[in-house]
């Protein structure tokens, strides 16, 4: 592919959008790969949704089917006088299913779209009055502000949903890392999708309704619809696959055909075949997760699955 260089004029091609310079620092240069966070606009969120309730998704079921069978042991391990802090909270959903067993002290759910989280809490704190609701805006893969910690309470992390397969192995460690010095004397609830049969991952990734296909490709709509650019969604192909050297499913967008897109001032010229990488989705092994969560300074200890093996959610003290 190349780029004809600057050819529209008023574009915005500095300072306001972190998409468009990622976006076009993606179909500029090797590795052409961008952040998934990018998927969660309200659309994209929505969309979502909408895979999680799939009948081929089975992360979001199975982790919830987990969290319920499980909550009061996740109770007993966690201890009473607690505080839960949720990282990349969204819509409170899967703390509910503890709550009534781990009766923490407080709960301070931590997520960048501020709006969203504000409203989420209030319908929270009108389901359990007894809980003291305090949300944090924050990104929870930098640093987060955190109020001072109550009097003789532990902190205890919860970071649902397998997003840490969202991160790169180093990534995922920092993460750890740095979980574990703030969670100090507490620990860590997290979930992380097991590795499977990769037919079962094909499902789950290309599901037959095609929501994944238009989660993948609102990322381009996205770009349209904020950036006024015209990449012409069914001119690219939804691609996902397991990719057993790195112990991942990606997604990509492939190019159709040879075709022309203007985005912030820029014309791209994509050759037909190339490949946006937009999401890697990485799958451990119990031991794989407890070995990293070892490393990064946490000592493991509960293990809950299903019995089918799909996902797993792990207990790590942080002494
Ligand atoms: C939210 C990152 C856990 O990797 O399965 C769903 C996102 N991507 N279908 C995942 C996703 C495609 C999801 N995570």
């Amino acid at each position: 592919m190349r780029n004809l260089g600057p050819t529209g004029t008023g574009a915005d091609t500095q300072g306001g959008s972190e998409l468009l310079r990622d976006l076009q620092l993606a179909l500029s240069k090797p590795p052409h790969a961008i952040s998934p966070k990018y998927f969660y606009d309200a659309q994209g969120s929505r969309l979502f949704d909408r895979i999680c309730d799939l009948p081929e998704y089975y992360p979001t079921r199975t982790e919830w089917g987990i969290l319920s069978e499980h909550a009061a042991e996740i109770a007993e391990v966690t201890g009473p006088g607690t505080e839960l802090i949720e990282f990349g909270a969204g819509s409170l959903s899967k703390v509910r299913l503890l709550l009534n067993d781990m009766r923490p002290r407080r709960y301070l759910p931590v997520d960048i779209s501020v709006d969203h989280l504000h409203r989420a809490a209030a319908s929270l704190r009108a389901e359990f009055p007894w809980l003291e609701v305090a949300p944090v805006a924050g990104d929870y893969t930098g640093s987060i502000d955190l109020p001072p910690v109550a009097w003789g309470a532990r902190r205890i992390g919860f970071f649902p949903g397998s997003t840490i397969g969202n991160f790169t192995p180093s990534e995922a460690l920092e993460f750890l890392r740095r979980a574990a010095q703030m969670l100090r004397g507490g620990g860590l609830l997290i979930g992380a999708d097991l590795l499977k049969d990769p037919s079962v991952l094909d499902a789950a990734y290309n599901d037959a309704k095609g929501v994944t296909a238009d989660f993948n490709k609102n990322l381009l709509a996205r770009a349209n619809r904020e950036l006024g650019a015209d990449f012409e969604l069914s001119e690219w192909w939804h691609s996902a696959f397991f990719n057993p050297a790195h112990s991942r499913v990606e997604m990509h967008l492939i190019s159709r055909r040879d075709q022309r897109v203007h985005l912030g001032g820029i014309t791209f010229e994509v050759a037909e075949g190339f490949s946006l990488h937009t999401e890697n989705s990485y799958k451990f092994s119990i031991e794989g997760l407890r070995g990293l969560a070892a490393i990064a300074g946490f000592r493991p200890h509960t293990v809950w699955t299903d019995d089918r093996k799909l996902f797993s959610v792990h207990w790590l003290i942080a002494p």
